[in-house]
């Protein structure tokens, strides 16, 4: 059991891996600015994930306290946020989610980051965690569906072997997902543009897709 700390967890992708970990048997902190917003999504993730031990504490408090950081913040709460929790992100797994997308003439783009993406931003903001690039291809909504099979990959961007395969391991831990190896942290602009991508998907097949990467096995 790994005890898992969400920054901005809050909001529904963090809730959303939150419950998966949660029903994989992990123990769980969703963080947030107000202790008392991170108690309420706590609750409500420890409700859907019956039998889970959920708790809602600050973001500096859920980061110090965890053995592995998931940052579920949106890219542009990054360089305001992180560089407080370096000291607590030290030697840690810290995993970014974020896909930096805006929305205008009606379509979804990826916002160009000084540091290439957002995974590389946040390493750069926490110069002292291992920051991993991963889940930004899962949406939210199907996270939080009844533990359905979500029957997608999950692509896993490192520059640390060791961080690399120990998400590639709690990803498998959702159901339904493969983790697959997509090389260097810097390859994580790749990934998070895909997700600017499955925007458009959606919206033209009304549905909520993902990615699988074939040729593999
Ligand atoms: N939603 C999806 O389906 C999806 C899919 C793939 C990847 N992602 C990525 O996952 C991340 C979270 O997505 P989301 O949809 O859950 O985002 P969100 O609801 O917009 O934000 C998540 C939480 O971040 C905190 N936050 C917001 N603005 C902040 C600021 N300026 N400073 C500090 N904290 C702030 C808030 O928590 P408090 O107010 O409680 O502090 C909020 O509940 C994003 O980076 C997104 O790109 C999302």
């Amino acid at each position: 059991m790994t005890h898992i700390a969400f920054i901005g967890g809050t909001g529904p992708e963090g809730k959303g891996l939150a419950y998966r970990f949660a029903l994989a048997g992990h123990e769980i902190t969703i963080g947030s600015r107000k202790a008392e917003r991170a108690a309420e999504a706590a609750l409500e993730v420890a409700e859907h994930a019956s039998g889970s031990t959920v708790r809602g504490v600050e973001n500096a408090d859920a980061a110090r306290d965890a053995d592995l950081i998931i940052l579920t913040v949106p890219h542009t709460a990054q360089p305001a946020s992180l560089p407080d929790l370096n000291d607590a992100a030290k030697g840690k797994v810290v995993v970014s989610t974020s896909v930096p997308m805006e929305f205008g003439g009606g379509r979804a783009a990826i916002v160009d980051l000084p540091e290439g993406s957002a995974a590389e931003q946040a390493q750069a903001l926490m110069p002292d965690a291992l920051v991993v690039g991963a889940f930004q291809n899962l949406g939210a909504a199907k996270l939080w569906k009844d533990a359905a099979a979500l029957d997608q990959d999950v692509i896993v961007c490192a520059d640390d072997d060791d961080a690399k395969r120990t998400i590639s391991a709690l990803a498998e831990e959702i159901a339904g997902i493969r983790a697959i190896d997509g090389g260097a942290l810097a390859n994580a602009r790749y990934a998070e543009g895909i997700t600017a991508l499955l925007v458009s998907v959606n919206r033209n097949y009304k549905k909520t897709t993902g990615i699988r990467i074939v040729g593999i096995e």
